[in-house]
């Protein structure tokens, strides 16, 4: 049998802490969905469709890493794509409690449906979407924290704001 697994997140944008979960997930499962939360912000930092376009292109290399947009129950979402596995990045104690919580919802809303969790390397612990945003915004340094593609698109953003 084969497995399908879905990583869910807002990915606004797209840092090299989901691209590690990713990565790693790749090597346990035969298909992963890349799974963008339509409207999880009011005011996201990047639309959906450039969410989209730079997941497509940093994960063009490969075939079994699909991208999709969700809304609504994910465990609905999960089920309509037949798929059996959620992916889910634990960074530190700070994201066990709301995961668990989510997890053993999710699991009795469907009980087929199993959460796995994933560790990224050390170096990625640290960062999320939101930092990035605020460092970036501030001025700070984003480089090797971000793929090169959000990189490039943050600074479009940044010039376009400063225009
Ligand atoms: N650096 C990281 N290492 C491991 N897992 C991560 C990392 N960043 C996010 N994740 C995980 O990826 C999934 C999707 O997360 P999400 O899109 O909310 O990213 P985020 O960085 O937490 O964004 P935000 O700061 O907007 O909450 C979650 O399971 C989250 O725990
Ligand atoms: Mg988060």
């Amino acid at each position: 049998m084969s497995t399908l697994a879905v990583y869910p997140g807002s990915f606004d944008p797209l840092t090299n802490g989901h691209v590690d979960i990713i990565s790693r997930g790749v090597r346990m499962f035969d298909r992963i969905i890349i799974a963008i939360l339509v409207n999880a912000e009011k005011s996201p930092m990047f639309t959906m469709q450039e969410r989209v376009e730079i997941a497509r292109e940093v994960f063009k290399a490969y075939p079994q890493v699909e991208v999709d947009t969700f809304n609504g129950l994910l465990v609905d979402y999960v089920e309509r794509k037949q798929a059996q596995v959620i992916v889910r990045g634990l960074r530190a104690v700070s994201d066990f409690e709301f995961e668990f919580q989510m997890a053993l919802m999710n699991r009795r809303l469907n009980a087929k449906i199993e959460t796995v969790f994933m560790m990224p390397a050390e170096q990625y612990t640290y960062i999320s979407s939101r930092l990035i945003k605020e460092v970036f915004s501030l001025g700070g340094r984003v480089h090797g924290l971000v793929p090169e593609l959000v990189e490039q698109r943050l600074r479009e953003k940044g010039l376009a704001k400063e225009a």
